[in-house]
């Protein structure tokens, strides 16, 4: 028993000063596995260079759920979760999506921001690089605006049940939740949004599990919206 005992000991202890860590908000920067997204040298860029209209849709999808989880591990204590700030710092939403949006983007993310001898935001360039910068920013640039979902609500919820009950034809639903989720706007001016409907429909895939990891998507997307 000891030696689990002591282990577990260890393992509360660890956690309970990561915690404290966090409670103060000194939080070392957590490392982003960019291997899948296409390398855009060393030189910083002043343009995104992950946009759909630049780099196709598969990337532009891969940057926004490998920024989505990079944001939520380093970003959102200050600046809120699922980028809905909290008035802790700016909210990200309304950085414009165009190169006068990314120039500025990339200056604070390289340097973060010191004022009178405070480090107000720890700069993350060195640390994270560059990829992950410009997953981040495809990732924050395609939030969907505050009450993006309100008008699908309702529907979502039927075909969110009908997938849990196994019911419904998804090819069909695929193609209904595809036609939702070119509804959502950005507050950014982005010309597509990542939305649950978005997720949904992009994980049905005729299986079981598609259908599963589709509701899945809908439940999170729908309390969100609450
Ligand atoms: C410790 C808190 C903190 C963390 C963590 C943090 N920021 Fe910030 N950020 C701030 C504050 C405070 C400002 C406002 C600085 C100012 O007054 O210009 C800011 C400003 C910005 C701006 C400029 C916004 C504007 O409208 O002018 C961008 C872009 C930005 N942060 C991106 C990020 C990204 C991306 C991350 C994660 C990789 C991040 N920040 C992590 C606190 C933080």
């Amino acid at each position: 028993m000891t030696k689990t005992y002591r282990g577990l000991t260890a393992f509360a202890a660890a956690f309970g000063l990561a915690t404290m860590a966090f409670a103060h908000g000194d939080v070392a920067p957590q490392p982003v596995n960019t291997d899948a997204l296409p390398d855009v040298g060393e030189e910083w860029l002043i343009e995104n260079p992950y946009r759909a209209a630049a780099a196709g849709d598969e990337v532009w999808w891969t940057a926004v759920t490998i920024g989505d989880s990079a944001y939520n591990q380093n970003c959102a204590r200050c600046h809120g979760l699922g980028v809905v700030s909290g008035g802790l710092a700016p909210d990200l939403r309304f950085l414009e999506a165009a190169e006068y949006g990314d120039e500025w983007y990339a200056e604070r993310f390289q340097h973060g921001y010191t004022q009178d001898g405070t480090t107000k935001m720890p700069a993350f360039g060195e640390v994270l690089g560059q990829k992950a910068a410009w997953a981040i920013r495809t990732y924050i640039e395609t939030r969907p605006e505050d009450g993006a979902l309100d008008a699908h609500t309702a529907r979502l919820s039927a075909i969110r049940d009908q997938l849990v009950g196994g019911s419904g034809d998804q090819a069909v639903l695929k193609e209904e939740l595809m036609a939702i989720a070119l509804e959502v706007k950005t507050a950014s001016g982005a010309p597509v949004a990542d939305s649950a409907a978005k997720r949904a429909a992009l994980a049905l895939d005729g299986s079981p599990e598609g259908a599963k990891h589709a509701s899945d998507a809908l439940t999170i997307g729908l309390s969100a919206a609450h």
